[in-house]
């Protein structure tokens, strides 16, 4: 009985949660997220989207960056931010923070940063819109809206492959 009371509430708990990640606005930390990164600080340090995101120029997937990449910087505590010394914290932990992936399309569809960014040359704000203004960890997507109309509608404007199989491989 009592397994069956802790199992229903964790249920309820997941799906709360879930609910109330899907409804809370861009850029709005819910604390899903393992602490703040502010993206506007980080711009304004001269640094590139891709020293961070190192395989979106070559990559199928952006990725979020090591810890090593952090480290460049932060062996060393910069500012006076409560968050910051958490990133040596985390470094101590392991080679990646636990950072929570909030733009993937579904499961059968095909995307890739390559194609895009070095193929296409297209800018990260295209389908990101302003991250170097983002001073909380993003807790919703960006990349929702990009349904297959939208997908195929660019497709067709710039010239690009609109197989199905393009997309869904
Ligand atoms: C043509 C639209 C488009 C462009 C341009 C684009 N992205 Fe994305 N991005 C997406 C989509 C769609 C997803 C979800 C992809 C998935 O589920 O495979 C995504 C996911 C991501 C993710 C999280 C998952 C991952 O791939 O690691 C990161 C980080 C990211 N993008 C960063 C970038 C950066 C940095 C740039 C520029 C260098 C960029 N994106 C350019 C559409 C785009
Ligand atoms: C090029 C150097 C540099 C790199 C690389 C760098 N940071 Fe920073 N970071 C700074 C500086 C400088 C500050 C403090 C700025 C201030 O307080 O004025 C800072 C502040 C912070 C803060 C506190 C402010 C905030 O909320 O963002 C956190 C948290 C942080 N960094 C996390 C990270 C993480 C995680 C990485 C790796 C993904 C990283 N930083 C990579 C230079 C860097
Ligand atoms: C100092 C390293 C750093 C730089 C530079 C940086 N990012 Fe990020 N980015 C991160 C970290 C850490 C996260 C995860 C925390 C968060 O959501 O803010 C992240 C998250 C993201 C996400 C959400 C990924 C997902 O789906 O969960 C996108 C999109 C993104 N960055 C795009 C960009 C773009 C575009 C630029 C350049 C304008 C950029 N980033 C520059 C470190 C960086
Ligand atoms: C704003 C325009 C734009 C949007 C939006 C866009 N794409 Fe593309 N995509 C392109 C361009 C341009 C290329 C071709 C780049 C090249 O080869 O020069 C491309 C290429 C691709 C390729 C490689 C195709 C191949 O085999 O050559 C895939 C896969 C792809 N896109 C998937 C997607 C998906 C999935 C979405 C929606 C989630 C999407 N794209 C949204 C512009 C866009
Ligand atoms: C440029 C990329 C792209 C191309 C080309 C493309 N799709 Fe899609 N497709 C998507 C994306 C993104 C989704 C998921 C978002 C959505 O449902 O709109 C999707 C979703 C779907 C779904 C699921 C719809 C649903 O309601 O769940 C089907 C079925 C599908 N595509 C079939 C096709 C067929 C058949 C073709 C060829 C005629 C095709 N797609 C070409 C990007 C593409």
């Amino acid at each position: 009985m009592l397994k069956l009371i802790i199992i229903a509430l964790v249920v309820t708990a997941l799906s709360a949660a879930t609910l109330f990640e899907e409804a809370s606005p861009e850029g709005e930390a819910d604390g899903a997220q393992p602490f703040r990164f502010s993206h506007k600080l980080h711009m304004e340090q001269d640094l590139a989207c891709v020293e961070c995101h190192l395989n979106a120029p070559n990559g199928a997937a952006a990725t979020l960056p090591p810890t090593r990449v952090c480290l460049l910087c932060h062996e060393e505590a910069q500012g006076e931010d409560p968050d910051e010394p958490r990133v040596r914290e985390y470094a101590e932990l392991g080679d990646y923070i636990p950072w929570v992936v909030v733009n993937q399309t579904v499961g059968h569809v095909y995307f890739s940063h390559e194609a895009h960014v070095t193929w296409g040359a297209m800018d990260c704000d295209t389908c990101h819109g302003d991250v170097r203004s983002a001073t909380e960890s993003f807790t919703g997507s960006q990349t929702a809206n990009l349904t297959m109309g939208v997908c195929m509608d660019c497709h067709v404007e710039r010239g690009a492959n609109n197989d199905c199989i393009a997309c869904h491989k």
